[in-house]
């Protein structure tokens, strides 16, 4: 497996894998918000087998360090196709994404999941994620699901 940084115009062409993460199935919406995910700076990076391009992350970090407390790099999207599911495609994805965000001096990395996503939780705790916070109810209109917040901080000593 090969990964791979996306250009902004194959991100937008695989609104597939932005439906498997963002969990909405409107182009249009999907398209939007993946325009003002690129527009801020966020990266995707795609994990490649044999040419094709079965999963991506893309995380957001503050490229100066300059409000970096008040806003941590944060995971944005995770996606596994799901023929390619537990192979580890997304294990390695993160890690390939906490490396970088470790080597640019960040010491936590957050990602947020829906309550609903069981998997997703697995996943994070499996891989050095701790949640730290879960809001219920979280558009606060009674019907809405809760969000859990993940941390993982780095300690500089790879386990
Ligand atoms: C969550 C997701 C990204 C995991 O991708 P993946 O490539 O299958 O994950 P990995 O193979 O690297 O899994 C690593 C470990 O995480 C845990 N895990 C992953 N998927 C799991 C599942 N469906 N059920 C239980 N544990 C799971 C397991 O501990 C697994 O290790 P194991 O296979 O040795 O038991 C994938 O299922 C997916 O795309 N889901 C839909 C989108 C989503 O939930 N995105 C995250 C939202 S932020």
């Amino acid at each position: 497996m090969e990964i791979k940084k996306l250009t902004a115009e194959f991100v937008l062409e695989r609104l597939d894998l932005a439906q498997i993460s963002i969990g909405i199935d409107n182009e249009r919406a999907l398209t939007s918000l993946l325009k003002s995910e690129l527009c801020r700076g966020t990266e995707y990076f795609g994990a490649f087998v044999e040419q094709k391009c079965v999963g991506w992350i893309s995380f957001w970090v503050d490229q100066e360090g300059i409000f970096s407390n008040a806003e941590p790099p944060r995971i944005m999207d995770l996606a596994v196709e799901k023929d390619f599911r537990r192979q580890k495609v997304a294990s390695q994805l993160l890690e390939f994404a906490c490396d970088r965000v470790e080597a640019a001096g960040f010491k936590r990395f957050m990602v947020t999941t829906g309550g609903s996503m069981f998997n997703a939780r697995l996943f994070y705790v499996k891989n050095g994620f701790r949640q730290i916070a879960c809001v219920p109810n979280w558009f606060g209109d009674g019907n809405s699901s809760d969000q859990a917040i993940f941390m993982k901080t780095f300690t500089g000593a790879k386990v």
